[in-house]
């Protein structure tokens, strides 16, 4: 099936809007691919460069190894599935799947074999008489996801094909989806803005802040070791544990990692001592997941931070409590709103809180007068400071992020203690670039 190749492609629109910036991207034979980012990011122009639908400002698509800026739409062999997908409402649910053969000359005969193969397929098998307006939301999407499989294509696009369902019909067609196009064994580039969609449906996961690509790897790559504060803060739920931290070097013993009121100390025995140990004297950024917490008793001694209950949010499963610490959190902006947030831990609770979340590259919202400089700048640019001083805004008292048991016997204002798996940190300089042993 088609691979797809973008070399520095970028997409300025006659407005100057920047959407895609200098975007590197492969996709492999027979791959799901999964374009994550919030909304805005250049996700959907991405996929409609790949698909002709919009042309480069520079940089080359190539579908099979062959530059293919200049092939139609229409010759691409690719099939585009979009998150408003139109069928047609006056036609049957068998006409509908069966249209692009039409288009295409097929014979009738062939187009009722073929669209009851794949109709069987997506478990529509019995509605195909009916008209679009007489189906369910799932059973619509499927139709659609029908009419791009029936022309057997090389390459599917999917635009956030499942954000308009709801959350029960979204889980179930994550599966069949990733499912079927891995059984046909097509290539696929699926444009999301949830996270949990990403990490569960994706051979790899390509993740873009603002044009701008910022990691790619499988969902355990991408999770386990990010390669930006961006990426880190991005995925997961609850969300990761960004804390600033000053490094001192005790050499041959250790790194101390001071988190305002407490420290952390990275044994130099540990493989990253070392890479880490560049940075004395010098601001970090520690990110804990909070898979990387567990509660112990209070007043417990070595890799522990003490803390007090701010409050808790029970989620059934599990609750979540949030740890008063001492230390200062870095605020990541552009984080989205994804549905996972709206109910979830983080995203809700800074609403509540009217908290106002700032960029990566830690400029206040509001440009402050010395910022006024930066409109050259792209603010996908990394090079400015998570850390400095100047924007105040995207520092706060930290709130750690722990699981506990479901409805545990705490409650705010108590004291929570949580031994740290130092295995599990990670580091970010000042840039908000991965710092680990083997980085690029
Ligand atoms: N035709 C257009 N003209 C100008 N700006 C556009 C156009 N299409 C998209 N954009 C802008 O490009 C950026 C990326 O858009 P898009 O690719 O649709 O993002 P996403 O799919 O990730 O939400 C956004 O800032 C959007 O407003
Ligand atoms: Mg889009």
């Amino acid at each position: 099936m088609t691979t797809v190749a973008l070399k520095d492609v970028t997409k300025v629109f006659s407005d100057g809007t920047i959407a895609v910036d200098n975007v590197n991207l492969d996709v492999n034979d027979g791959e799901f691919m999964v374009l994550l980012g919030p909304s805005g990011c250049g996700k959907s122009t991405v996929l409609r460069m790949i698909a002709g639908l919009e042309d480069p400002s520079s940089g080359a698509v190539l579908l099979d190894g062959e530059l293919a800026n200049d092939i139609p739409p229409r010759d691409r062999r690719v099939a585009m599935v979009f998150q408003d997908f139109a069928l047609y409402p006056h036609m049957t649910v068998g006409d509908n799947i069966a249209f692009p053969l039409r288009l295409a000359g097929v014979d009738a005969g062939s187009r009722a074999e073929r669209v009851a193969d794949v109709a069987s397929a997506l478990g529509i098998g019995d509605v195909l008489a009916r008209r679009p307006g007489q189906l369910s939301g799932g059973q619509r999407q499927r139709v659609a996801m029908g009419r791009a499989i029936v022309r057997r294509p090389g390459l599917f696009l999917m635009d956030e094909p499942l954000s308009n369902l709801d959350s029960g019909l979204r889980a179930e067609l994550r599966a069949e989806i990733s499912g079927l196009v891995r059984e046909l064994g097509v290539s696929t580039v699926y444009v999301t803005h949830d996270q949990a969609e990403a990490l569960t449906m994706a051979d790899r996961v390509a993740i873009m802040r603002k044009g701008v690509l910022q990691d790619v790897g499988t969902p355990t790559e991408v999770y386990g070791r990010p390669a930006t504060l961006y990426v880190a803060a991005f995925l997961g739920s609850p969300r990761m544990n960004l804390l600033e931290a000053s490094v001192y070097v005790h050499l041959d013993r250790y790194v101390a990692l001071n988190l305002g009121d407490q420290a952390l100390y990275l044994p130099w025995s540990d493989i990253r001592a070392r890479a880490v140990s560049h940075y004395h004297g010098e601001r970090i950024v520690v990110g804990l997941r909070a898979e990387a917490l567990t509660p112990v008793a209070p007043g417990g001694s070595g890799d522990v931070l003490q803390g007090r209950i701010r409050f808790l949010e029970h989620h059934g499963h599990e609750s979540l409590a949030y740890l008063d610490i001492g230390a200062t959190a870095i605020m990541v902006d552009d984080l989205g709103g994804t549905p996972a947030e709206s109910t979830g831990a983080t995203g809700g609770r800074m609403r509540r809180l009217g908290s106002v979340m700032q960029r990566l590259t830690g400029r206040p919202a509001e440009p402050a007068a010395a910022d006024q400089d930066q409109s050259g700048g792209r603010t996908g640019d990394k090079r400015e400071s998570v850390l400095s001083d100047g924007g105040r805004h995207h520092r706060r008292p930290a709130e750690l992020a722990v699981r506990l048991a479901p409805y545990p016997a705490v409650a705010p204002g108590h004291p929570l203690a949580v031994s740290v798996r130092m295995d599990a940190l990670h580091f970010f300089d000042e840039r908000g670039d991965r710092i680990d042993v083997g980085w690029r």
